[in-house]
This record gives structure tokens, C-alpha cells and sequence, in this order.
């Protein structure tokens, strides 16, 4: 089971687009949660430059290193005052049952504030492999991510189910032979093999038989 971080696991996707709507208004470009969608799961640089693109506004390499330094700290900020129970509904007793039922778990993120999450969390040791936003160079819809993680977890890829709250993740998934669950709403992830609101109530077996 391979699992996206922000937005899947934990509510911090909330945070990238508060963080983003900021950058969003100093650039003087108008930025909606619908826009949002079309960031979420790429790297902190693609996701700038799809806000440039929407905003039609072209900055030069060294603005831009700025602007994605500036968003991080202001999302840090927000990490900062994160309590343990920002971990999404359900989630926890999910990995502990997976883990009980004998499942491998890792962890494919685009976030290289990953394992600074896991921390605050208590889930560094929930996983038996992380892979973020330091360990790969091309972002989903890439599969490097998971691909990496199936084979961190010495999995074959058509083994592994990834869950993934981003349309990139989704594609990413795909494109690397596994099969993805979507978190969220399937208006925004019409790709997802199937479609859950959340992780309340719900067993890796519930997954496995629908899947099938
Ligand atoms: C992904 C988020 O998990 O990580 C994106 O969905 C974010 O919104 C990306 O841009 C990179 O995160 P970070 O923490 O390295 O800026
Ligand atoms: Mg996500």
C-alpha cells in the first residue's frame, strides 16, 4: 500500500493552498480551490509555475527560488502550530490494521517537508519505506515516486495500491502499473479505480475486495 502524504494522510493540503493563495495575491493573480486542484501533488517549483501560468505572469529562475521560499515558510508556519490530531479521520486505524493484516506501507510524496510531518505525527515508524520530494527529481504525474516505493518495498507494482487525494498522483499511479484509490471527490479524480470520501470505517480488505 502506498500511501501520498499531504491531503491523504494528513490535512496539510490545506495548508499548501493557504500558503499558495498568499503567493497567489502578492503576484496580483486571482487563485481559487479550483485552481488549487491543478497544484496539488506537484513539487514546490511546477506548482509555482502552474500559478504563473494561470496568472499569465513570467518571473525570472532567481524570483522564482524566491517566491517557492517565501511559500515555504509560510506553509512552515502553519506546520508549526499543527496538532497530532490533523491527521485525517480514519487514517491511523487504517495503517494499524494494514500493518496488523501484514501489508507493507510506504509512503510517495512530492514533499521534502515529509519527514518533518511524519515526526509531528508520530508516524515515522508507521512505514516501512518513505519516499519524498528529496529522493526523486521528476514530480507526479511521473511515477518515479511510487515506483520507488514498490520497489523499496520489494513489491511488484501490479501488487501495490496507491492512495492519492491529486490527480497527478492518480495518473502517477497509473502510469507505474498500480492501481489507485482517490481520496476525495470524483469530480476532481475521474481517473481513481474507485473513490473514497475518507478512511472512516474502512479496512485494506474493504479496498483489496472492491478493487478486484
Ligand atoms: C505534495 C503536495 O504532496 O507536495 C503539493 O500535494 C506540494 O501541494 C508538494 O507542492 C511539495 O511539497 P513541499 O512541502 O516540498 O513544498
Ligand atoms: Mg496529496
Amino acid at each position: 500500500l502506498l500511501f501520498d502524504l499531504d491531503g491523504v494522510i494528513v490535512n496539510t493540503a490545506e495548508y499548501h493552498f493557504l500558503a499558495w493563495k498568499e503567493i497567489a495575491g502578492r503576484l496580483g493573480i486571482p487563485f481559487t480551490r479550483g485552481d488549487n486542484e491543478r497544484l496539488k501533488g506537484l513539487s514546490r517549483m511546477r506548482s509555482l509555475e502552474v500559478l504563473l501560468d494561470i496568472g499569465e505572469k513570467k518571473l525570472d529562475r532567481g524570483e522564482e527560488e524566491r517566491y517557492c521560499e517565501e511559500k515555504n515558510r509560510i506553509y512552515l508556519s502553519y506546520i508549526r502550530k499543527m496538532e497530532k490530531d490533523a491527521i485525517l479521520p480514519g487514517v491511523r486505524n487504517f495503517l494499524h490494521e494494514a500493518k496488523r493484516e501484514g501489508y507493507l506501507l510506504a509512503l510517495g510524496s512530492a514533499s521534502k517537508n515529509a519527514g518533518l510531518i511524519l515526526e509531528k505525527l508520530g508516524l515515522t515508524n508507521s512505514f516501512d519505506a518513505v519516499i519524498d520530494g528529496n529522493k526523486v527529481s521528476r514530480t507526479k504525474p511521473d511515477p518515479e515516486v511510487f515506483v520507488k516505493g514498490a520497489s523499496a518495498l520489494g513489491m511488484e507494482p501490479e501488487k501495490c495500491i496507491v492512495f492519492e487525494d491529486a490527480e497527478a498522483g492518480i495518473r502517477a499511479a497509473h502510469a507505474g502499473g498500480m492501481k489507485a484509490v482517490g481520496i476525495g471527490k470524483r469530480e476532481n479524480l475521474p481517473e481513481a479505480d474507485m473513490i473514497l470520501d475518507s478512511f472512516r470505517g474502512i479496512v485494506p480488505e474493504t479496498i483489496e475486495s472492491m478493487l478486484i
